[in-house]
């Protein structure tokens, strides 16, 4: 099976493009596809650029040209729900557009001609990722030792919703706002639903995991940015480590 590995930022994905080996360098609009294989899985991995039409345009050709079987999106967020914290992992089992607004014509935040105000993540999915992450977190020793210097401990997984749209979320009202409109999101991201979107499309299954990299708040930008050079790239890596090892015993994930 051939896997799928997107990223939004350069940061996110150079460890994971680093440790891919007899790699194949593809160029096609404007981003550069790394073929080969990680951990003893076949995997096109990418970075899309921030946003949804991006992330949409990568994943689409991941799927056609490439011929993917599955996504796996890693990235950063910012918390939108107060039970989260910085370096925790979420794990998205709903993905909605936060921006889409086509109203009166239709419901707030649904997707025009599909009837659905958010994709869904197949519980299986999510069920072995929950256990990759679970072991990342079990494991890892060294790496947590350096979250911990940098005030990063206690590291929680969240099985929850994640919201996705053109918009960098840096101040406490627009955060509330999205708590008080979608109660049951735990992030917000800027590619997320964009990508499960194409996937439904296609019916090829995906899988979000993202590193809460700020509060969404007046000082998300220098913390996401910080979080972003410092430990996104280790997280990502090291979690995808976990999932390849329970993937590559089990076919049938
Ligand atoms: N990705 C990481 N932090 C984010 C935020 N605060 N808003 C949107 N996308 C993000």
């Amino acid at each position: 099976m051939l896997l799928g590995l997107m990223g939004a930022m350069p940061e996110e994905m150079n460890k994971i493009i680093a440790a891919i080996s007899n790699k194949e360098i593809i160029e096609r609009g404007g981003r550069l596809y790394y073929k080969g294989k990680l951990y003893g899985q076949e995997v096109v991995a990418v970075f899309s650029r921030w946003g949804k039409v991006a992330a949409a345009t990568t994943a689409t050709n991941l799927i056609v040209e490439f011929g993917v079987e599955k996504i796996v999106f890693t990235g950063i967020a910012g918390a939108i729900s107060p039970d989260l914290s910085i370096g925790d992992i979420v794990i998205a089992q709903h993905l909605f557009q936060h921006d889409m607004d086509a109203r009166p014509l239709m419901r707030r935040f649904e997707i025009p001609l599909t009837g659905k105000t958010s994709f869904e993540v197949p519980s299986v999915h999510v069920e072995t990722m929950q256990k990759a992450v679970h072991n990342f977190l079990k494991n890892n020793e060294k790496f947590r030792t350096k979250l911990a210097e940098h005030n990063i401990a206690h590291i929680q997984m969240h099985i929850g919703d994640a919201a996705s749209g053109d918009q960098f979320v840096s101040d406490k009202k627009t955060r509330n706002a999205l708590l008080r409109d979608l109660p049951s999101v735990l992030c917000v991201e800027m590619e997320g639903a964009a990508v499960a979107q194409v996937c439904d499309d296609y019916s090829v299954p995906v899988i979000i995991v993202r590193v809460i990299s700020d509060s969404a708040d007046e000082s998300a930008s220098v913390s996401a940015m910080n979080f972003v050079t410092q430990h996104a790239g280790d997280y990502s890596l090291a979690i995808l480590k976990e999932y390849f090892e329970l993937i590559t015993k089990s076919k049938s994930l």
